[in-house]
């Protein structure tokens, strides 16, 4: 994976996650300007929390406590490079569940303490907002729907520290209504993915459900209420027939993706109105998180990008969901920048990216929503 930057001095960066389920290291340097990936291990919980149908803070932080520097010793191996290498330690400091959270900052400063390596805090979502750069050199200002199983905002990304939230959901993110509508209808988890196969053979009109906050202006978005509406639908065709049949769970699930992906394709319009006004001179739109893997989603966003004059890019799943290499290169960017973090640093539940935006109540499955 390349992309050409600046013209930067040549760096190496080790990147630590932990914000959440997902337990990453990986390695990513510069050199002549071309940023790349050369290694990315990320050791996921799926299996540890699947029995409780979410993520356990706690079993989740335990977890990380015990991998992460299996992980680190992993991602160097694999980049063939020793820690003396490396110019600097960039750890998710936040957002996130804080005991796994914790346990990425103690083993960076650990580091940092041992081997005098610049630290570097990153927060977990500018990660996730900057990975276009790494994978497809995306340039300044543009615009970025963020929408996973924890997150779901728009974001006008201006630089490494420079993010303005227009709008994002009030309630729940649309990976946590695609995980619960796969539970409602006796598909497995994570939801995205089967309730996407299920689609495949669904006619979305059988079944009429909201679109909720389309009627009011501005971008934000909410999903609960479509959550409701699908498990009436749900009830209403299981107690007229005591279960659903395959057919019933293909168009409960056609109709929930089309609401869905009707949602962000509204919203993303009037987001992009409001990016265009920026005036930017190569007009560019970017999705990440891990439901930017829906391929009606993905296709829906893409012909509005076209219609509109936008570049879109949505980065390879493996980039597009949590892992280490984002955190690595938000920490190449910060680093240029100047950015340095001592032993001080500390983890944090909530850090929103756009510090000027107010604040969202609620807590998605995954943790808080920043
Ligand atoms: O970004 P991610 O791996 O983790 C965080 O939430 O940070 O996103 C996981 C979410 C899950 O809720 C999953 O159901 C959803 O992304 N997802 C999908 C698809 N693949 C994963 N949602 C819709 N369609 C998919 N193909
Ligand atoms: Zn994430």
């Amino acid at each position: 994976m390349t992309a050409m930057t600046q013209d930067f001095k040549d760096l190496r960066i080790l990147g630590i996650e932990s914000s959440c389920d997902d337990t990453a290291a990986a390695i990513v340097s510069r050199q002549m300007g071309v940023a790349k990936i050369n290694s990315s291990v990320v050791m996921g919980q799926g299996q540890l929390h699947a029995a409780f149908g979410g993520v356990v803070p706690e079993i989740a932080a335990r977890a990380h406590a015990e991998r992460i520097d299996l992980c680190v010793e992993q991602a160097l191996s694999d980049a063939e490079v020793e820690l003396t290498d490396v110019d600097a330690i960039a750890v998710t400091a936040g957002p996130g569940l804080i005991g796994g959270v914790v346990s990425g900052v103690m083993c960076a400063k650990g580091l940092s303490a041992a081997t005098g390596l610049p630290l570097i805090g990153v927060n977990h979502l500018a990660g996730h907002a900057l990975t276009p750069r790494l994978t497809d050199g995306l340039v300044y200002p543009y615009l970025m729907l963020l929408v996973s199983g924890g997150h779901c905002q728009f974001l006008i990304v201006d630089g490494p520290t420079a993010f303005t939230r227009i709008g994002g959901t009030i309630d729940d993110a649309p990976g946590e209504a695609f995980d619960k509508t796969a539970r409602l209808l006796g598909l497995s988890q994570p939801g995205g993915p089967h309730v996407e196969e299920a689609a495949k053979d669904g006619d979305a009109s059988r079944f009429t459900l909201p679109r909720p906050l389309l009627d009011r202006p501005g971008c934000d978005m909410s999903f609960s209420g479509l959550k409701t509406a699908l498990l009436r639908a749900r009830d209403s065709v299981v107690s007229e027939k005591d279960g659903l049949t395959p057919q019933d769970q293909a168009d409960l699930s056609a109709a929930f993706q089309r609401a869905v992906a009707e949602i962000l394709t509204r919203k993303s319009q009037r987001a992009i109105e409001v990016y265009l006004a920026k005036k930017p001179a190569v007009p560019g739109f970017a999705v990440a998180g891990g439901v930017a893997a829906n391929q009606e989603i993905r296709q829906a966003l893409m012909a509005l990008c076209k219609s509109k004059g936008l570049t879109f890019t949505a980065p390879p799943l493996a980039l597009c969901t949590d892992n280490a290499a984002m955190i690595a290169y938000a920490g190449l960017e910060l680093f240029d920048t100047g950015h340095r973090d001592d032993l001080t640093l500390s983890a944090r539940p909530r850090w929103p990216l756009d510090t000027a935006s107010a604040p969202l109540f609620g807590s998605g499955k995954k943790g808080p929503k920043a």
